[in-house]
């Protein structure tokens, strides 16, 4: 009963805090990130039908619901850092687990920034992926230091284009996810939860509604009226692997 309970609780706060609706602003202190990284990964998973995709650095497998009529594979680092129940392979961050040519598209968010060796990472990206596959690829601009202390790096448009070219890859799109007001509510909201509340308690839910929701709405309204690429919270990469190969 406690079990069931306290896996409802988990999936509730995966929902909201990974793939909101409008109104999970109201519980997630984070929601500006997630909410622009939610509608790009919906977008992109909408172009993909019956495919294989590998998710590297999966995590808790957060947008595994967005495709749902493929095969959805997980893999994470092992090592002394935390393992991931939720990954099908554990391995060393270098050596992906599987074959050449294995997947249709591999999605890799918010983990480059965590990765001892990204270029390594990128080239296996591009060995994994079948000719013609897809790499859909997030990392943070902006962003306090997180996962300490693994977390060593914040990357340009720029040094994106480079790491995928030097890859081999075609980059199709580096897009930002939001502007500058975007960017100062985030931060600003998780400042004041990081800051004044402690993760999921009672404090940390009122602070979240009473404070970071309306800071957010009206950040959010700002970027949404005042459109521009001066900063962004998060890029996005889409790149593909020749189809010639
Ligand atoms: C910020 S979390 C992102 C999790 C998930 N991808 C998401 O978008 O929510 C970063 C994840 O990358 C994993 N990670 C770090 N280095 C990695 C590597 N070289 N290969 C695969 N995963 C790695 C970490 O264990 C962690 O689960």
């Amino acid at each position: 009963m406690r079990k069931n309970l306290r896996h409802k609780l988990f999936q509730w706060r995966a929902r909201h805090s990974f793939r909101p609706s409008w109104y999970s602003v109201l519980v997630n202190p984070y929601f500006i990130a997630r909410w622009y990284l939610y509608r790009s990964i919906s977008k992109f998973a909408g172009t993909v039908s019956n495919k294989k995709i590998l998710d590297i650095g999966c995590g808790i497998k957060p947008y595994q619901p967005l495709f749902k009529d493929c095969e959805y594979l997980g893999i994470e680092v092992g090592n002394d850092r935390q393992i991931s129940p939720f990954a099908d392979k554990i391995y060393d961050g270098e050596h992906v687990p599987y074959q050449d040519a294995s997947f249709d598209a591999v999605l890799c968010t918010q983990v480059l920034e965590h990765a001892n060796h990204p270029d390594q990472l990128v080239k296996e990206i591009r060995r994994v992926l079948k000719p013609g596959g897809l790499a859909y690829i997030t990392m943070p601009f902006v962003w306090n230091e997180h996962e300490k202390p693994y977390d060593f790096r914040r990357f340009t448009s720029f040094e994106h284009n480079r790491l995928l070219n030097s890859q081999n890859l075609d980059i199709r799109s580096i897009s930002p996810t939001c502007g500058v007001f975007g960017v100062c509510g985030q931060l600003i909201s998780a400042y004041i939860v990081e800051t004044f509340g402690t993760r999921y308690n009672i404090v940390y839910q009122l602070v979240t509604l009473l404070l970071c929701a309306p800071m957010q709405i009206i950040f959010l309204a700002l970027d949404g009226i005042f459109k521009n690429n001066w900063i962004t919270l998060d890029y996005v990469i889409i790149a593909e692997k020749n189809a010639q190969e």
